[in-house]
């Protein structure tokens, strides 16, 4: 089977994104997509284009680690999840998870030891700190009545960690969280999406050209350090890695705080297995990964020359979108894959993506949601939600996944 050319049949094809029908549970199209047509063609609601789905966990790895994909937004074909005017478009620089190697691989080496596991584990006790402060203040907020968890705890723990990973004063956090959410939604003007990355893209460029004279003890003075040392790029990639990694840093982490602990609310019989062995916790954060998959229309690519894939052929020039919640839903791989368990043997999920751009900030993200789910239940037992769940507003609009609140009460 090969794509179809005739623009009737086009018409007929359904629209993606696709939304979920129940908060826990991926779009009801994925199943039947995954069973019956795994590599299947959709049209973007955005563009009204068409792409290729991949919902199969076999075929999400296989297209990600082939070579013959490209990640670079710019290329004609490619499917954007938000509307971008061309010559804005043309204008944004890249950053590397747009790029393909072998430039990819130059930035990427440049930043992987500041996420590797021994910085990890040394940066433990800093993020206890950092949450257990939040926690503090999360408490002395409740005595008055219930309180959002999302803007008290979700969002400035993820953002706090990253601003001090980064150097970047997080007096700053209004803004940049707001430029963050505007390049990252759909409904929002082209306009104001815009301004957002003008103004982000200033405000980085700021940072790096007083840290280019006094530097700090930060990943960015260690970025501009090393490339003085060993040359390897332009002052204008360190502007757009180290926005790269503020924009990510943040929100994907805090959504899934607040969406993991949205779902352990909701299984108590799964709280109380974790509660009862707290060595759980990691392969708990796993399966509340796969579980959500929050980041499920994140990845897009586009062919650069044509690949068979089961039983199609996506042409050179074709968008694709691997999609990770389909594939994370997968029951070859995850039996009863809709029931959350957090004894799941889950490592094998793909929510970080795979391949080349596999995230770069997993160690991070799960260091956050291991301290901060049990520091949370540890310090408020009683706690609970304090609005129905089918009152609570989810980002159905954005291409994280997450919460916009999240009414908590102990
Ligand atoms: C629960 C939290 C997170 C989730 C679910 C998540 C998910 C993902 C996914 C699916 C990708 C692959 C995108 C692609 O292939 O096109 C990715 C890439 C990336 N993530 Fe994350 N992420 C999370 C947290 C973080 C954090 C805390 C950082 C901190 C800096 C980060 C930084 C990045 C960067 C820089 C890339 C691009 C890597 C590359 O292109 O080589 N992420 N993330």
């Amino acid at each position: 089977m090969t794509a179809p050319a005739d623009p009737a049949h086009e018409a007929a094809l359904p629209e993606f994104p696709m939304r979920r029908a129940c908060p826990f549970s991926p779009p009801d199209e994925y199943g039947e997509m995954r069973e019956n047509d795994p590599v299947s063609r959709a049209q973007l609601k955005v563009n009204g284009k068409p792409a290729w789905l991949v919902t199969r966990h076999e075929h999400y790895k296989k297209l990600l680690g082939d070579a013959r994909v490209s990640a670079n937004l710019k290329l004609p074909g490619y499917p954007l999840q938000v509307p971008v005017p061309e010559e804005m478009l043309q204008a944004v620089p890249l950053t590397f998870l747009s790029m393909d190697p072998p430039d990819h691989t130059v930035q990427r080496r440049m930043l992987a030891p500041e996420f590797g596991l021994r910085r990890m584990r040394a940066l433990r006790e800093r993020v206890q700190e950092i949450v257990d402060h939040q926690i503090d203040q999360l408490i002395a907020k409740g005595s008055e009545g219930p309180v959002d968890l999302v803007s008290n705890l979700a969002l400035p723990v993820p953002s706090l960690v990253i601003c001090e990973l980064l150097g970047v004063p997080y007096e700053d956090h209004a803004r940049f969280e707001e430029w963050a959410w505007a390049i990252m939604n759909h409904d929002i003007s082209d306009e104001d999406r815009g301004v957002a990355h003008y103004e982000l893209d200033k405000y980085v460029d700021g940072l790096v050209t007083a840290k280019e004279s006094e530097p700090g003890d930060d990943m960015i003075s260690r970025l501009i350090e090393f490339n003085r040392a060993e040359p390897a790029v332009e002052h204008s990639d360190i502007v757009s890695m180290a926005r790269l990694m503020l924009v990510t840093g943040h929100e994907t982490t805090a959504n899934m705080i607040a969406l993991g602990t949205l779902a352990l609310l909701e299984h108590p019989d799964q709280l109380a297995a974790v509660r009862e062995d707290p060595e759980l916790m990691p392969r708990a954060v796993e399966e509340l990964l796969r579980f959500f998959s929050i980041s499920d229309a994140g990845t897009a690519r586009v062919a650069l020359e044509d690949i068979e894939l089961g039983d199609v052929t996506i042409r050179a020039g074709e968008g694709i979108l691997p999609l990770n919640n389909a594939a994370n839903h997968d029951e070859t791989v995850f039996p009863d894959a809709n029931t959350l368990d957090l004894r799941r043997e889950s490592r094998s999920h793909v929510a970080f993506g795979y391949g080349v751009h596999q995230c770069i900030g997993q160690n991070l993200a799960r260091l956050e949601l291991d301290v901060v789910y049990t520091t949370l239940f540890r310090r408020l037992p009683t706690l609970r939600l304090a609005a129905p769940v089918e009152e609570l507003r989810f980002k159905d609009d954005a291409i994280v996944y997450g919460l916009y609140e999240l009414p908590v009460a102990w």
